[in-house]
């Protein structure tokens, strides 16, 4: 009777963890942490702050599913929650580990000109290893094998696209993986926001005022509800060096994996 519907408790709160709508599978050191920072702006987003390693790392995967949820911020009914883990990129069986989850999942892949990312990743893995108190070798030591690029170094590997994105595009239609400019994103934010908010669906709340140019920063940076955020020291850091010869080798090796990968996302973009 409707006195006792009436009467009912109301729920304090429809706050409750859910798995992601969208995920940010890579590209590592593409931009991954400021496209998720970025789309943390819109107030129908959540986003798992760190990452997550669920679908790339089997120790993880093996914790099962409810594990993988209890990573997830707390949302409302209707927010999307957004997790990003450049390593699922790569990943052989994340692509058939996510399809399982969600077969309608949102992917989101931010690339950057991938001799670049192969500088940046290589800055990386040098500048954790100096904090380890160790020691690396040069970067041209490993990218090159006499006067060859040395096909086996894996950050060189992780920059041929077209090869990651054919296990992805072997379950997900291409128009369920958007796919984000890093260098645009890094020049001028607020367009590239502006095209991942339509890729999910989300009313327009990105606003051109959430960003500002950081001179001392020397990127962009964020603003919201009178909250000031840069990217941490790690983001946009000086890369280690590479002689001019190695970087042109490097860039003609890459030369038709890019051109492969243009013909599998259906755009060209301004890479070296
Ligand atoms: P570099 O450090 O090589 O410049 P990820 O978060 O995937 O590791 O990517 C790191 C990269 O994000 C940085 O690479 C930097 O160029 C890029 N980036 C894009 N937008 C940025 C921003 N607003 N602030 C800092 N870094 C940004």
């Amino acid at each position: 009777e409707l006195r006792s519907v009436t009467s009912s408790p109301r729920p304090l709160s429809n706050l409750t963890q859910r798995l992601p709508g969208a995920i940010i599978i890579g590209v590592r050191k593409g931009g991954t942490r400021a496209l998720l920072e970025m789309l943390n702006l819109h107030p129908e987003v959540e986003v798992a702050r760190a990452e997550v390693h669920y679908f790339n790392l089997d120790e993880n995967y093996r914790r099962g599913i409810d594990w993988y949820r209890a990573q997830m911020p707390l949302s409302r009914p209707g927010q999307v929650t957004v997790e990003k883990t450049p390593g699922y990129f790569t990943a052989p069986l994340a692509p058939s580990r996510i399809w399982e989850m969600n077969p309608a999942v949102r992917l989101l892949l931010i690339v950057r000109d991938p001799a670049e990312r192969l500088v940046s990743d290589y800055t990386q893995v040098l500048y954790n290893r100096l904090a380890q108190g160790k020691s690396y070798q040069p970067l041209e030591e490993l990218l090159l094998s006499g006067d060859r690029i040395n096909p086996n170094y894996k950050a060189l590997q992780r920059s041929l696209y077209h090869q990651h994105l054919a296990r992805w595009l072997a379950l997900f239609p291409r128009d369920q993986i958007h796919v984000v400019d890093g260098e645009a994103l890094i020049r001028d934010p607020f367009p590239e926001l502006k095209k991942a908010e339509r890729f999910l669906e989300l009313p327009p709340r990105i606003e051109p005022s959430n960003f500002y140019f950081n001179a001392t920063k020397g990127f962009y940076c964020l603003l919201s509800a009178g909250h000031d955020k840069c990217l941490d020291e790690s983001k946009g850091r000086p890369h280690a060096p590479l002689s001019s010869g190695a970087f042109r080798k490097l860039c003609r090796y890459l030369r038709e994996p890019n051109r492969l990968f243009f013909s599998m996302v259906g755009r060209t973009f301004d890479w070296c």
